[in-house]
């Protein structure tokens, strides 16, 4: 549907019903696409040169490996599908990238068969374009990206894509679903832009946010009926989380202990030494500058009162 360059009788024929019942899904998946050139190239410039296509799909042109080595030749980009012919199609037609039979819906798994590809110590990033509505939320699919971002280091970016429900024609993505439900084995789980932001968590959304593929990062194409949402972040320092959280005023005491680092999507972190060593140095200094400048400060009408009082004590003695 985005062009591929090949696709059997059965995905043709699967096609066609989704098409019929949905007549803008080609575009959808061209417009998803392109957000996956913006994207990758966009990650590229901010200094990722590690990724993982997760749902990688059977090849377009360019690939991730194409567009992310136009900016870091020696770029290493990591396929994984749970499909065998999309896998048998990738390996024939992607030579630049190794690929990784693997299923998002058992993460863990997937992430320690990624230990030999990827440097989980530097940043990467992880694209989950077009997948994450093959997984119900019984299978957790927040968790699935704590689950990566919990191995990622800050400066690692996370980008996704998502049939959403929010948008002009809520009975077409009804149908959609309804076709992937009783025809085939994946199911297809339209969410609203609320749900579908939600699961970036906390990590920190580049603007504009979760949008329509087309207008991200700003507006390049018409927007299609049947609406694909996609948006990129990045996985800040605990600490700028906890301070964040304290200004918007949330919850602070549901952020896990700093113990649990790792297992609720912030590797590498609490604060690391460094750190808690830059803000303390930070509070000291704010502390001495304030006790050094508080004379300057004492307000005038308290200033006045204690220069009547003393001129009173001489006049009196
Ligand atoms: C709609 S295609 C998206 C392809 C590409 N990422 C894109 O955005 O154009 C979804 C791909 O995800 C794969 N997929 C679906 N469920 C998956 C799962 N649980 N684990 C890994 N891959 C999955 C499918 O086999 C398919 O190749």
């Amino acid at each position: 549907m985005a062009g591929r360059f090949d696709e059997d009788d059965a995905d043709q024929a699967a096609a066609k019903k989704v098409i019929k019942a949905a007549p803008s899904v080609p575009q959808a998946a061209l417009a998803n696409r392109k957000f996956m050139h913006r994207v990758v190239a966009w990650l590229a410039q901010a200094g990722v040169d590690q990724f993982v296509d997760v749902g990688t799909g059977i090849p377009t042109k360019p690939n991730v490996f194409e567009i992310a080595r136009e900016y870091h030749p020696d770029a290493v980009v990591v396929g994984v599908d749970n499909d065998p012919l999309v896998l048998a199609h990738d390996r024939a037609l992607l030579k630049g990238m190794p690929i990784v039979s693997g299923d998002v819906r058992r993460v863990d798994e997937l992430i320690a068969d990624l230990d030999e590809f990827i440097d989980w110590d530097r940043p990467v990033g992880v694209l989950l374009l077009a997948v994450l509505h093959f997984v119900t939320d019984e299978q957790d699919p927040a968790g699935i990206v704590r689950a990566f971002t919990g191995r990622m280091v800050p400066g690692s970016m996370v980008a996704l894509s998502h049939l959403s429900s929010t948008g002009p024609k809520p009975v077409a993505v009804a149908q959609i679903e309804k076709l992937y439900r009783d025809e085939t084995t994946a199911p297809g789980v339209a969410r609203t832009h609320e749900q579908i932001t939600n699961l970036f968590g906390r990590l920190g959304l580049v603007p504009p946010g979760v949008v329509p593929v087309q207008h991200w990062p700003c507006e390049s194409g018409l927007l299609t009926d049947v609406p694909v949402l996609g948006g990129s972040a990045w996985c800040p320092t605990r600490w700028r989380i906890r301070l964040a959280e304290h200004w918007r005023g949330a919850a602070v005491a549901e952020l896990p202990d700093e113990q649990d680092a790792g297992t609720d999507g912030w590797a590498g972190d609490g604060p690391d030494e460094a750190e808690v060593w830059a803000q303390r140095v930070g509070w000291w200094l704010a502390c001495l500058t304030v006790w050094g400048l508080a004379p300057l400060w004492v307000p005038g009408p308290v200033r006045w009162a204690c220069q009547r009082r003393r001129r009173g004590g001489r006049r009196d003695g």
